[in-house]
Parts: C-alpha cells; structure tokens; sequence
C-alpha cells in the first residue's frame, strides 16, 4: 500500500495536546477503556473514569493498577444525577463514552437492561454534558454492528443505514441515534459559537489485544484454553470480522478527540475505524495464527448445527476510507504483528514474572514510534 507524504506526522498523537487536559472516559474498568486510561496517564491527562466495577474477575483496570492512577469512580450510567454530578464536579475538556453492556450474548439475555445501558446511557452522557462549561469534544464509542447488516460482502459506509439484528447490534444502532438526535437538538453545527461542544460517533469491528478477559471473545477465550494446555472451541470458524488492534483503534479515537476540541464544526459525525484491507481474516484463520505463535494450541470447532448459539452476523466488513483521507489515520500494525504483541502480552502475564505495567507501556511505547507498512514491521520491537 502507498503512503501519502506527510501522512506519518498527520497520524501521529500530538503529546503536547493531551499533556494537563481533563478527559472524562467512562467504562474505564473494561478492556478498551483500561488501555485508554492507561494511555492518557502516560500522555499527562488527568483522567476521571466511570464505570460499574470491572466485569470480570481477571481484569486489566487491575492489572494495571488504575484505582491509584485515575479518579476512578463505580457508578452506573442509568443513574443520570450521579453521572450528572460527576462530569459537572470535574468539567472535562474531552469526553470519551464507552461503558456499555458490549456482549452479543449477554444481551440475549438481558434485552432491556441492554437497551437501557447502551442506548438511554448514552442519552444520559449527553444529558450530562449539557451541564459542563468547559467540554470541547465529546466521543461515544458504538460498534460496527450499528448498520442493519446485509449480510454482503461489501463494507458498510458511515451513511449507511442503522439497524441490528441482536438486542446488542440495535442497541449501539439507538445509540447512534440517540446521539444524532443531541447533536442536532442541541450540539448543533449551526450554534457551535455558542455551546462550543462537538460530538462524534465512532464504529469499530472485533477489538483484540492483551487484558482483554471479556466473555464469548474470541482472543479471552483463546488464550484461557491455551494457558491451561486446552483446546478452544470456535463457533463460528468462517465468520468474517474486522479484527483490530486495541491501539491502533485507541489511536484513532485520540486523534478524532483533538480534531474535535481544534476545529469542531468540520469533525462532528459518525467515524468508522476499520482494518487494512486484506485483513478481515476468518475466526478460524485468527485461530490458526494464534496457534502458530503460542507455540502448542490445538482447537475444536463447535457442531454447526448446535443449538447453543445464537444468531450472530456472519460477513461484517468497514469502510474507513474516511478516516483515512480526513484525520490521516490508518492501522499501523500488520494483523500477524498485533497477534504477535497480544500473544507476548498474555504469555508475559501468565508466566507471572514481569511486571504488566512495565510491559504495557513498552507496547504502547513501540507503537507510538512504530511507522506502518514499514519493512521492520515484522521485527519485534517491544
Ligand atoms: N471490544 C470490542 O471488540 C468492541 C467492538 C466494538 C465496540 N465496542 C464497544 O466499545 C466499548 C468498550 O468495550 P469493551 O470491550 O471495553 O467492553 P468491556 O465489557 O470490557 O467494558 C465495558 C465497560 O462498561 C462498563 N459498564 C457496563 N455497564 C455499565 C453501567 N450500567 N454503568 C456504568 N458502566 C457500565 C463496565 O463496567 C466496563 O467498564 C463498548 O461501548 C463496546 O460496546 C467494543
């Protein structure tokens, strides 16, 4: 792939943005939010989080010991006053919104507690922006699974319209709207002058990187089973995902938050962030690499036929031309080199011999200086 001149710098975090601002993230007591939480400390934010307690009993929000390191607060996001009060009490410059119920499965079975998290959380997020002075750019975390999926093989445009099969798809696709609604009711373009707030939504595919613990995910599942000498049962082994390392995503979350604060009129809408091309592998494909590298992993796949799972979307794929040619971002690790990082991240961490934190940063450190489709890609640089 080309790489346009000047693009380099373009992607790169600007250190100097983030260093003293005040960033509000809430769910920073799960995967994604973790690694944001942890990131912003090492950039100089401050950083407040709010989140219900982390989801699982291995976690990477204690892995990387962000009780010490963030104004963590446990809260949920259906209790508008109390979200209220703490954004207004902290006022933030930027926002990043992504506690959620993020589990297909679970939100079978919970439906309404899906809804009220995912879509009225959001509703309340914004509610309670409206009460701050000084937030600039506000970011809510939906899903690629926001688009009424076709089941075909061409990828979904951020115009493309909402939907969701599953009570979590349709949850992030009212979100969506939810959020479109505030913006233009009252985060509108045309009266930016005066509230001075830009807000955007942002759609990824299939996030993988090392802490993530998440139930019914394939990298969790894999490396649990492989740790304990298990093979790994996969349930959909030809389904298409757009697999994408945690911090190449989180780096385009950053940069999309200082377009907003800088230049908000020309940045506030919908943003997909997707895989290079080519790199929409298969579960079984991501299983058969893993394995490779782990060294000794074997894996089972579930009957067809079973009855044990639900419907899940089989072809997903998305388009991030936009993000390419307006914020200059795209991935800049291979999918085979993030595998290699995330296998290095969990053998690391079950050896029990070093510290995470140490190695955390070293990731984020070797992917700050990392430079795409660079021929020393394949070289491990952490
Ligand atoms: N991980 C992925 O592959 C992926 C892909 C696309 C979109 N997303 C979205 O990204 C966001 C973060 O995902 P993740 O992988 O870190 O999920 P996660 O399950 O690891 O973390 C979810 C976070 O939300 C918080 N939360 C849940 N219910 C809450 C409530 N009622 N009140 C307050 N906090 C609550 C949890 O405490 C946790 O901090 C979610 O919005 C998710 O839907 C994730």
């Amino acid at each position: 792939m080309e790489f346009r001149e000047g693009a380099l710098e373009n992607m790169d975090i600007n250190k100097k943005f983030w260093t003293g601002k005040k960033v509000f993230v809430t769910g920073h007591t799960g995967f994604k939010g973790a690694w944001l939480s942890f990131w912003l400390r090492s950039l100089g934010s401050t950083v407040k989080g709010f989140a219900l307690p982390p989801p699982t009993d291995q976690n990477l929000f204690a892995v990387l010991n962000l009780e010490s390191n963030v104004q963590s607060v446990f809260g949920d996001i259906r209790d508008l006053d109390l979200l209220k009060n703490h954004i207004r009490k902290f006022d933030p410059d930027v926002v990043i919104h992504m506690a959620a119920q993020a589990i297909v499965r679970e939100s079978y079975q919970n439906p309404v507690d899906t809804f009220q998290v995912n879509a009225i959380g959001t509703a309340h997020l914004l509610e309670a922006v409206r009460y701050t002075n000084n937030t600039k750019a506000v970011i809510c975390v939906t899903s690629d699974k926001c688009y009424e999926n076709r089941e075909w093989p061409w990828k979904y445009r951020e115009n493309d319209p909402m939907g969701g099969w599953d009570p979590y798809s349709a949850s992030k696709g009212c979100s969506e709207l939810v959020i479109s609604s505030y913006r233009n009711s009252f985060f509108n373009n045309e009266h930016y002058a005066k509230h001075g707030v830009a807000v955007a939504s942002v759609r990824a595919g299939n996030v993988i990187g090392g802490g993530d613990w998440g139930q019914d995910r394939l990298i969790p599942d894999i490396m649990r089973a492989f740790s304990q000498n298990e093979r790994v049962i996969i349930r959909n082994p030809s389904a298409i995902r757009p697999w994408q390392y945690i911090l190449d995503l989180l780096s385009g979350y950053l940069l999309l938050a200082e377009r907003l604060y800088e230049d908000g009129p020309n940045y506030m809408e919908a943003w997909n962030f997707g895989p290079n091309d080519n790199e929409e592998k298969t579960v079984k494909e991501i299983v058969q690499l893993i394995s490779k590298l782990w060294g000794n992993g074997a894996y089972r796949e579930l009957d067809p036929n079973s009855t044990s799972h639900p419907h899940e979307a089989f072809t997903l794929k998305l388009d991030s031309s936009k993000s390419r040619s307006r914020l200059g971002w795209m991935p800049k690790f291979t999918l085979e080199h993030s595998l290699e990082c995330i296998v290095d991240w969990y053998k690391q961490y079950y050896s029990g011999e070093n510290s995470m934190k140490e190695l955390s940063e070293k990731h984020i450190t070797a992917f700050e200086t990392h430079r795409p489709y660079d021929s020393r890609a394949q070289v491990k640089d952490y």
